[in-house]
């Protein structure tokens, strides 16, 4: 029965190498290390890659991944703003095959505002939609957010994630593919089963570790990752797939499908959670495939995340283009010289410089952004004229998001938030495959058919 997990994954008790001076990344609590005189550091995001076991993305995957789209990588992929993933080639494999895999990705509610940076993961979420046209479940962990922050009730935290929801929609995901829920509302059901099903399989030890909980933690913290982790099976939610009859359980078939998770790495310790025990549940589903993202530098430059606690730590969805304009030329950290003199005799440093750091996420034409580069280094280019640039680009991402945000209204938010059978294509030109197993028979039907869902190689993969 109840083998012990496998260790491919790495986990958990990351508590016992920290030291004072090293960085902390973890679903609560993202903090950048410190060097020996207290400065602040970046990020190192390599060392949390290897840490985790995680695999880079590299040159060979993305020109797999433009191979078989047919689509350029997304500008935040070319430039390791998500740089790194567990299984993203295998997802590539079902994509190629013609078989099904849906996305899904969350956010926590914990206040009213969207910024800049919480849109980034839902923008490349859509992109990901657009390319692979496969269904998408985004989940919001009002949950989660009342049982983490002392300050905040379930009422609080549930109506700052239907406000949050119209700006993901905002976004701008297909309707169609789509289906946004909120924890405290749609948690029922099969989804439920799921969760109490997970749970089982979890020891406290396994878990305790890898989200650092002691013996004072409330028991929702404790029983909450179940809930995050429930949401990466297909079979949590029969209803979005083609052909459903609430009358016959299709969980074996469904299970099979596997999941794609666009995240940013902080969340990854849920998912090794999955990947470590998804083979045990009664309808093995394949490990959930990741894709990390790096976290958005605060305006206030090196190590910071921003936050919405902090108003000038970011740039706010609901912005004016003065205020965008303002916060970057008055607290956007520079990587430029104190005089014109110096400038011009050093050069800018652009690793540093939270402003061409927005500009290369946002600029997508690669030739101009190494153009701007190399003559902020030579010092040709002033600090001025970079956040000009910057504030242009950021100005015009805001604002179309906003013209998004006014179609937004109830109607429409609960259209999204509705249970309901989802429409996509997938791979218009699969490269057909010779066998198709029993199952996917099964859930075949019309032409929206579940396309292949059993893959019985993935399946003796896991199980192994
Ligand atoms: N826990 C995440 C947060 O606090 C929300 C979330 C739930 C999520 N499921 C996810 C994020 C899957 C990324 C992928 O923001």
């Amino acid at each position: 029965m109840a083998a012990p997990p496998p260790t491919e994954e790495l986990p958990v008790r990351e508590a016992e190498k920290k030291s004072s001076t090293e960085q902390e990344i973890n679903p609560w609590d993202v903090q950048a290390g410190q060097d020996e005189q207290g400065n602040t550091l970046q990020f190192d995001y390599v060392a949390i890659s290897q840490k985790w076991a995680t695999k880079l993305i590299d040159e060979v995957l993305l020109q797999r991944f433009e191979r078989l789209t047919g689509k350029k990588p997304h500008r935040w992929l070319r430039r390791g703003l998500f740089f790194s993933h567990r299984d993203f080639d295998k997802i590539l494999d079902r994509y190629e095959a013609g078989e099904p895999f849906f996305l899904y990705t969350g956010r926590g509610p914990s206040s009213d505002a969207l910024h800049l940076g919480h849109t980034i993961p839902f923008t490349f979420t859509k992109w990901l939609q657009d390319v692979f046209d496969v269904p998408l479940v985004i989940m919001l962990t009002d949950d989660e957010k009342a049982l983490f922050r002392d300050g905040l009730t379930f009422e609080d935290t549930h109506k700052f994630g239907l406000h949050n929801a119209k700006d993901i929609i905002a976004c701008g995901f297909d309707m169609k593919k789509t289906f946004i829920f909120s924890d405290l509302e749609f948690v029922s059901g099969h989804f439920l089963y799921n969760v109490w099903e997970f749970s089982k399989l979890l020891p406290f030890n396994q878990v305790r570790g890898a989200f650092g909980f002691d013996g004072s933690t409330n028991i929702g913290r404790i029983m909450f990752p179940a809930v995050q982790c429930a949401a990466s099976f297909a079979t949590s939610y029969p209803q979005l797939w083609p052909n459903y009859d609430p009358k016959a359980d299709r969980s074996k078939a469904i299970a099979k499908i596997p999941v794609l998770i666009p995240m940013a790495i902080d969340q990854d310790p849920y998912f090794r959670l999955v990947r470590d025990n998804s083979h045990r549940m009664r309808f093995p589903s394949p490990k959930p495939a990741l894709i990390h993202s790096k976290f958005l530098t605060a305006l206030q430059g090196a190590g910071g995340k921003m936050s919405a606690s902090d108003p000038n730590s970011a740039i706010f969805m609901t912005d004016t283009p003065n205020q965008i304009k303002n916060k970057i030329n008055k607290h956007a950290f520079s990587g430029g010289r104190e005089t014109l003199e110096e400038h011009q005799r050093l050069g800018g440093i652009p690793e540093v410089d939270v402003a061409f750091q927005y500009l290369s996420y946002f600029e997508d034409d690669d030739a101009k952004l190494l153009e701007i580069e190399t003559s902020y280094r030579k010092g040709t280019l002033m600090t001025g004229e970079l956040k000009k640039m910057a504030i242009a680009m950021l100005q015009e991402y805001v604002k179309e998001f906003q013209e998004r945000r006014k179609g937004v209204t109830d109607e429409v938010l609960k259209g999204y938030m509705t249970p309901r059978e989802l429409v996509w294509k997938g791979n218009p030109n699969p490269v057909k495959k010779e066998k198709k197993s029993k199952e996917t028979k099964e859930v075949k039907g019309g032409e929206k058919g579940v396309k292949g869902d059993a893959n019985p190689t993935e399946e003796k993969k896991v199980e192994s």
